[in-house]
């Protein structure tokens, strides 16, 4: 025989029955969220050029020089599994004309990305995210209802969560600033990890987002963005500001907050968790006015974010979570061939009146059957024997008070819709 292929792939791993329950009762909620802003779902290929990311995301950044999953297909094309959706996204929109439609093209999508990372808690090499993007305005005000949106989300689910809010400026303000960052840099380079003195040289804005405790002092004292934002960047950063405080959402200005992709411009965002160790970010966006024309499509104003799945089911609370593990209804236990006969078609019956119920068939005695019932949390067991069947009525007890009583066939959907929780 050969050898039993046991374990996923390091990073990767499968999300179980007993979990699932959060995960779809995450994705429903974010989903009526999206509906309620005019959000409409897309789902676009896993599978990319790999061109796509490196134009998309930045050749400089870590996703694409070390993360991707890029391999040659069969027609020796190069392809990636994507390590996030953004770029697909601006692909099917340009890819379907979705620009000639005028105003604002508001799109979701939730799904596995791809990126090969070090193991930590937190970070998977498959890991998931729900996200939104709105193409088509510049308009501060889009930029405050896309992080409104964000908040209310994580508020409405009970979690807990922080926004951090920057301005990354333009074409037209960024690169003095970056030289500038670069002088300094330069000029300090002793006090740096080896990391940041390599990006200091190849993309000296990652120098900012360095978490080694050395390089904090003089992360401190570095120039930030927000002192050279160009006229436009600045008017638009106040007016976001002002808009978020007229929507009620807190944030904190993070002038040192910079993003992992090269795509953004303006407005830049995280939204981070106490609650998650060093794996802080449960979210982050921003907007991304120059990818449309990075991959060859005409200018095109947008912004977006995603949330990382994974790590927002970790943070459900408890109570939540408990609602969400399956239980049946009923478990319907029997006692020989002829009550096994009747079950079955009891349960047939109940399942077509919209009732939860399950049976096994193979489990020997009473006793096995009602510890079956106990342990997938059965809120009501239904016993059928021989005696009870020769009286066209069923023993019902209820699990949490244990009250019994015996209930004819037909009265059982009746009983059980009583009883249902609200
Ligand atoms: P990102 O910051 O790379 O942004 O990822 C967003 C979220 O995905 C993170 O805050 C985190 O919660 C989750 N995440 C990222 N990597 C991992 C990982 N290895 N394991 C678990 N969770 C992870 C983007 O992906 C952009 N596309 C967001 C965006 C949309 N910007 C504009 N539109």
């Amino acid at each position: 025989m050969e050898d039993l292929i046991s374990n996923s792939l390091p990073g990767m791993r499968d999300l179980l029955p007993d979990e699932i329950g959060c995960w779809q009762y995450v994705e429903e909620h974010a989903r009526r969220i999206f509906d309620r802003y005019g959000y409409l779902e897309i789902r676009t290929s896993i599978l990319e050029p790999t061109e796509l990311f490196a134009r998309g995301i930045g050749d400089d950044t870590d996703i694409v020089g070390k993360e991707m999953y890029t391999f040659t297909d069969r027609s020796s094309r190069s392809v990636t599994l994507r390590p996030e959706a953004t770029a697909s996204v601006v692909r099917a929109y340009l890819q379907n004309s979705m620009h000639r439609g005028g105003g604002i093209t508001r799109l979701y999508y939730t799904g596995p990305m791809f990126r090969y990372e070090k193991k930590q808690k937190g970070r998977w090499r498959q890991f998931h995210q729900i996200g939104a993007e709105a193409l088509g305005s510049d308009h501060p005000a889009v930029d405050a209802e896309m992080i409104e949106m964000a908040m209310w989300l994580l508020e409405s689910l009970g979690v807990e969560a922080h926004l951090l809010l920057n301005s990354v400026g333009c074409p037209n303000c960024r690169p003095a600033y970056v030289e500038r960052l670069r002088g300094e840099l330069r000029r300090n380079s002793g006090g740096l990890c080896e990391d940041c003195r390599r990006r200091s040289e190849s993309n000296c804005l990652r120098v900012l987002d360095c978490k080694v405790e050395s390089c904090q002092p003089l992360i401190a004292r570095l120039p930030v963005i927000t002192d050279h934002l160009c006229a436009e960047c600045a008017e638009h950063f106040a007016r976001v500001k002002e808009c978020l405080d007229e929507a009620g959402v807190a944030y904190t200005p993070a002038p040192r907050l910079v993003r992992g992709l090269d795509y953004y411009v303006r407005t830049a965002f995280e939204i981070v968790s106490g609650e998650l160790g060093a794996q802080n970010a449960l979210a982050g966006g921003g907007r991304y006015d120059g990818l449309s024309e990075a991959l060859g499509g005409p200018q095109v104003h947008a912004l977006g974010f995603a949330l990382g799945l994974d790590r927002l089911v970790m943070l459900l609370p408890e109570a939540r979570r408990a609602e969400r593990r399956w239980a049946p209804e009923l478990f319907l236990a029997h006692l020989g061939d002829a009550a096994l006969k009747k079950v079955l078609a009891i349960a047939r019956d109940l399942r077509h009146r919209g009732h939860a119920c399950t049976l096994d068939p193979s489990a020997g005695t009473l006793k096995s059957q009602m510890r079956l019932a106990n342990k997938l949390g059965a809120r009501h067991v239904l016993i059928l024997g021989e005696d009870e069947l020769a009286r066209g009525a069923a023993s019902v007890k209820c699990l949490q008070d244990s009250s019994q009583r015996e209930i004819p066939f037909d009265g059982i959907a009746a009983y059980l819709g009583e009883r249902a929780p609200e």
